[in-house]
């Protein structure tokens, strides 16, 4: 029963491992962010500013998500995004998220790393208290810009370097294969980061960029990876390795959600290690883990197991110790045994 569903969905214990914070800026935010630092913005309202978030692609998303960030200048502005998605994202029973953040977009503005990661840090410690989530940081590197550009970014985090769990690879992917970072990502795995990268949906090239994801870069995880699914070598390495697949099946213009909902259910019964995570919110009808998880189990059939079996993936996945892993895994068991 459907109800029953959602219910089920709404309060399982949930971990998320992909989530852009920028990608968090709800269109009210927006209004007011532009208000307190004196930017004119085309619309008036945010019902208006949601209906101008119409894109049909990767490139015309990232257009949009870029251009909203321009109204994020001070601490406290990065402070109130953070704050509000944790906020968000606790109402829906997420108890643990790893976040991108994209330093790059904000320097590239004249904005201090320093600005944008205490405001970032003080939100997550709130929050932690105040909430009871709990929340670590990746470093997005981006890249459509250049590898001198990636490598000044990490090492502008490495004072930092306590707070962050990771480095990421996110923005256009046209052009811009794993192999350009090739140096900057074993940098950043000499200096105890783990790694990921975005191999997303109907890029060109996306089974070679997986490939070069676990053959040379020796990623801890990849995020979207749908295109594993094209090739059996693939399938059988991250099969194998239990390499964790962020897959992320809000349903988009140029993404309708049946069918990355159905890739995710081939995923699970191959016995991948496969997630469902939200990705841009604010940008993709405001869907949080709950309402992903919900949409994605109705368009896929999934059975109440196979959703328990994405929470599990997460924790498992998530870059945590093994003591507070198995306090989330017995959680979910425990909810499991509660919910019959
Ligand atoms: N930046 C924010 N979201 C992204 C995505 N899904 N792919 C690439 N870059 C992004
Ligand atoms: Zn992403």
């Amino acid at each position: 029963m459907s109800v029953d569903m959602d219910a089920f969905i709404r309060e399982m214990p949930k971990a998320e491992l992909h989530v852009h914070v920028e990608g968090t800026l709800e269109p009210d935010m927006r209004l007011q962010l532009a208000e307190r630092n004196g930017i004119e913005l085309p619309y008036q309202t945010a019902d208006e500013l949601a209906a101008s978030y119409e894109y049909t692609d990767l490139s015309s998303f990232l257009a949009l998500y870029f251009s909203g960030m321009d109204v994020l200048h001070t601490e406290q502005d990065f402070f109130d995004l953070t704050y509000a998605y944790l906020q968000r994202a606790r109402a829906q029973n997420v108890v643990y998220t790893e976040m991108h953040f994209d330093p790059q977009a904000h320097t590239s503005r004249g904005i201090a790393f320093d600005a944008v990661i205490q405001g970032i840090r003080r939100a997550q410690e709130t929050a932690q208290t105040e909430l009871g989530i709990r929340s670590q940081l990746i470093l997005g590197i981006l890249r459509d810009e250049s590898i001198e550009s990636a490598m000044q970014t990490l090492e502008q985090s490495l004072p930092y370097k306590d707070w962050i769990v990771g480095v990421g690879l996110d923005s256009d992917e046209k052009g811009n294969p794993p192999l350009k970072f090739r140096n900057v990502f074993e940098r950043a795995r000499t200096e105890g980061y783990k790694l990921t990268m975005h191999c997303d949906h109907l890029q060109e090239n996306s089974v070679e960029h997986i490939r070069q994801c676990l053959d040379t870069i020796g990623v801890d995880r990849i995020d979207h990876g749908y295109h594993v699914l094209d090739d059996e070598v693939l399938i059988e390495a991250v099969r194998q390795r239990q390499i964790c697949l962020t897959f992320c099946t809000t349903s988009t213009p140029s993404n309708p959600a049946p069918r990355r909902a159905i890739g995710l259910k081939a995923a699970l019964e191959l016995g991948l290690n496969v997630t469902v995570n939200t990705d841009d919110p604010a940008y993709m009808r405001s869907y949080y883990m709950s309402d992903v998880l919900l949409n994605t189990q109705q368009a896929a059939g999934l059975t109440r197991e196979q959703v328990a079996q994405l929470a599990r993936n997460a924790f498992r996945s998530a870059w945590i110790g093994d003591d507070e892993r198995e306090g989330y895994l017995a959680a979910v068991d425990g909810y499991m045994a509660s919910a019959g």
